[in-house]
Parts: structure tokens; sequence; C-alpha cells
């Protein structure tokens, strides 16, 4: 069965909101990693010139989730939908096939490994 990363770029103040979408479709196992970004548009006060002391960066949540075929739909679309305001800035899902995953304790291997 494939296994896929999910890598999403969120609002740091959408943390919550997300973390309760993913319980609500049995998402436990999540990465979140602390970042700063920029995406095509820049936000307003952010934009990035050349010489300038503003590197045009701004906080960012970054959450890996690493999910089998049948949990990767209900899990995008959980965080999509808790994360989205509307507005310019919420963020980017990508989602990356991933070969192998090993519990270290046990030795499991791929979809076990998982669950
Ligand atoms: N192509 C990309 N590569 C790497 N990181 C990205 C990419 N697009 C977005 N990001 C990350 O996601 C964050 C939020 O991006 P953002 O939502 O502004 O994307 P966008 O493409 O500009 O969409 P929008 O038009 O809705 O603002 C960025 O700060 C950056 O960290
Ligand atoms: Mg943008």
């Amino acid at each position: 069965m494939s296994i896929y990363k999910i890598e999403a770029n969120i609002r740091p103040d959408k943390a919550v909101a997300v973390r309760e979408a993913l319980h609500a479709v049995d998402v436990t196992m999540v990465t979140v990693i602390e970042c700063r970004g920029s995406g095509r548009v820049p936000i307003p006060g952010h934009s990035f010139r050349a010489g300038s002391h503003n590197d045009g960066l701004v906080h960012r949540l970054r959450l890996d989730i690493i999910v089998s075929e049948p949990f990767l739909e209900k899990t995008v679309e959980a965080i999509r939908t808790a994360a989205c305001t509307g507005e310019v800035g919420d963020g980017k899902i990508f989602i990356i096939p991933v070969q192998e995953v090993v519990r270290i304790r046990n030795n499991d291997r791929g979809v076990p490994a998982l669950q």
C-alpha cells in the first residue's frame, strides 16, 4: 500500500484548529517544525528588498505527517479546511511519496509502522 508524506505549511495561529481537525480523522502522529517563509505575494510590511535589514520572511509552522493511502485525502482535507481563512498567506500543502517507514523500537516496516 502506498505511503505519503504530507508537508503542510500553516499560519501559527491555526495550530490548535488543525490539531483538532486531525484528531477528528484519527491522525495523531505529527512533527511540527517552527520555520519562516515567503509565498508568492509579499505580505504587507514583509516585502523583501536587497540591502534592507528585513529578510521578508514570516513565522510559519510546518507539519510533517506520514500516512497510508486511505488516510491521505481526509488528512489533507482536515488541514485545508481548518487552516483556511480565505486570505492570502493561508499556506500550502505538499504531498510526497514515501519509500519506507521504520519503527525503531521493533523494526515494524511500512503501514504497520504507522499503526
Ligand atoms: N512553492 C513553495 N515552496 C516552498 N515553500 C512555499 C511555497 N509556497 C508557499 N510556501 C510556504 O508557505 C508559506 C505560505 O505561503 P502562501 O500561503 O503565501 O502561498 P502563496 O502561493 O503565496 O498563496 P496565497 O496567494 O494564498 O498567499 C510561505 O511563507 C512559505 O513558507
Ligand atoms: Mg502568499
